[in-house]
């Protein structure tokens, strides 16, 4: 596994992480997420499955976990391998992030699966909560889906206590969402304190259908920000199961490169994000070991500048993609 270091943070990641979205809770937007599941959700079941995929991740050389407070009991099943395997902090990167609270009691059929909640009261309670769980295994707290229109980002109190949080050791990082990612980093990249900018690292959905917050993450880069990746399969969508007939022609078209380039669907989506010469780390979403594994052999594809032209195409307005995201069904 290739490694870097997380934009000027010293953090040592492989290029490729695992996220635990889909694994920390039964429910989850990706295509078939249900089917991934068995739709056994057992929590020692669901505990089991998350410890066998990490495994796998860690062996592989993966060395940078993404969870959240909001996904459910992520942060309890990493930090409960995390200890059983004995894992030195130093020799893992692990970030987690505040900002949306779980709602879904366990359910698949929750009506809210997950409540925004940006206030600085909700950042003392989730830092606790994180904290306990991870301990110092925890690396860097991101804010949860950052969006202009939440108003974090002018927030006093919330960034007053972000500052704290950095000065105690934690490094501090926000993830974006929606059409206008590009327009929070940049306001986002504007936040200074004492010691120069408040945030260490940005995590963005950057994927062949939805570029658009490329130039500002190549920016963000610039400017020494550590970039993660989120979403480079796009929930799915660019992944061998969507048989989406509205999808066909693009589908055709991606699996041409792929065939080109001797690799699979899913490994041609992350080896296109790997591709960008901004990006630290790409996260696998990948809930079952046959997709990791599928998905780690990006790491390997020689992505070149024909792949880029002839993919260029397949991308969709900024407006489109979220609104198409929007209606993922929870399952
Ligand atoms: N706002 C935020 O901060 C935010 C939002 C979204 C995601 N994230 C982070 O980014 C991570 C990844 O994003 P994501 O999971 O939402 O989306 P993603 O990576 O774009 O999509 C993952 C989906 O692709 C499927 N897949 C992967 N390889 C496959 C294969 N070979 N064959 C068939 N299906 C395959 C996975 O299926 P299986 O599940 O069956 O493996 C899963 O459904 C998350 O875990 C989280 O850490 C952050």
């Amino acid at each position: 596994m290739l490694t870097t270091t997380l934009g000027r943070t010293g953090l040592k990641v492989s290029r490729i992480g695992l996220g635990l979205a889909a694994i920390g809770r039964p429910g989850y937007i990706n295509i078939g997420h249900a089917g991934d599941l068995a739709r056994d959700y057992t929590v020692e079941v669901m505990e089991t499955r998350a410890h066998t995929l990490l495994d796998a991740a860690w062996a592989a050389g993966v060395r940078y976990f993404d969870a959240a407070r909001s996904y459910g009991r992520a942060e309890e099943f990493l930090a409960h391998w995390l200890s059983a395997r004995g894992i030195d902090p130093a020799e893992i990167v692990v970030g987690s992030k505040w900002g949306y609270v779980y709602t879904a009691d366990w359910r698949t059929d929750a009506e809210k699966h997950e409540v925004k909640d940006h206030s600085q009261a909700n950042l003392l309670r989730q830092v606790a909560e994180s904290r306990g769980l991870l301990g110092d295994q925890l690396d860097l707290y991101q804010i949860h889906s950052a969006t202009l229109e939440s108003g974090v980002l002018e927030d006093p109190a919330v960034l007053g206590e972000l500052a704290r949080l950095k000065n105690d050791g934690l490094h501090i990082g926000l993830s974006l969402s929606g059409p206008r990612q590009a327009e929070a980093l940049r306001r986002a990249m504007e936040i200074r304190i004492e010691t120069g900018r408040l945030f260490d690292v940005v995590q963005a959905t950057w994927n062949l259908l939805e570029p658009s917050a490329g130039p500002a993450l190549a920016e963000a880069h610039s400017l020494g920000l550590g970039v993660i990746v989120k979403e480079a399969m796009a929930n799915g969508r660019l992944s061998p199961r969507n048989d989406d007939p509205d999808f066909a022609g693009r589908r055709k078209t991606l699996a041409a490169e792929a065939d080109r380039l001797g690799t699979t669907l899913d490994s041609l989506a992350l080896a296109a994000a790997l591709a960008r010469p901004w990006a630290d780390v790409v996260l696998s979403g990948a809930a079952a070991g046959d997709h990791l594994h599928s998905n780690l052999a990006a790491i390997s594809v020689a992505w070149d500048a024909q792949a880029d032209g002839r993919l260029d195409v397949i991308a969709e307005s900024p407006a489109d993609y979220w609104g198409f995201r929007s209606r993922l069904p929870w399952n």
